[in-house]
């Protein structure tokens, strides 16, 4: 299942995608917003990082109009590996080697066209494991540190 979630900035761009999954036939659940009408990106970006973090969903996608705040406010909650994305390297990598659980791209940053494409190679990419997980244990690290 793949949690959806954007603000007001990101709200077509969500839609898109939706779009992309039903076709493909792709479990979703959206989390909102539903409208351009303006909002917090922070109240979404949680809302999909505790959906990953409970394992209510496995992956997240989130938007917002640079798809940085959003992506942000995802990473406060602990486990979430969220990469903000606007090509297919990253996408691509963002899987390989961070396996991150939440893609978010920027409405107004990058063209449908792209995100798409950014979306399909993000949700076909494995994690490589190895050497990267002992990174990534490092990153839970940090986090246990500051009691997160
Ligand atoms: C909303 O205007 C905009 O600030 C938001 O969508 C996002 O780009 C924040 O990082």
């Amino acid at each position: 299942m793949i949690a959806l979630g954007s603000d007001h900035g990101g709200y077509n761009l969500k839609e898109t995608i939706k779009a992309y999954l039903e076709e493909n036939n792709i479990p979703y659940k959206d989390f909102g917003t539903n409208s351009t009408e303006s909002v917090d990106y922070p109240e979404f970006g949680q809302k999909v990082a505790e959906a990953i973090r409970s394992k209510e969903c496995e992956k997240g996608i989130i938007c917002c109009g640079t798809g940085i705040g959003i992506s942000i406010s995802a990473n406060k909650v602990p486990g979430i590996r969220c990469a903000v994305v606007s090509d297919t390297f990253s996408a691509q990598m963002s899987r390989e080697h961070n396996n991150a659980n939440i893609l978010a791209l920027g409405e107004r940053v990058i063209g449908q066209g792209l995100a798409l494409e950014i979306v399909k190679i993000w949700l076909n990419t494995q994690f490589a494991g190895d050497r990267h997980q002992r990174r990534i244990d490092k990153i839970t690290d940090i986090e246990k540190k500051y009691n997160r």
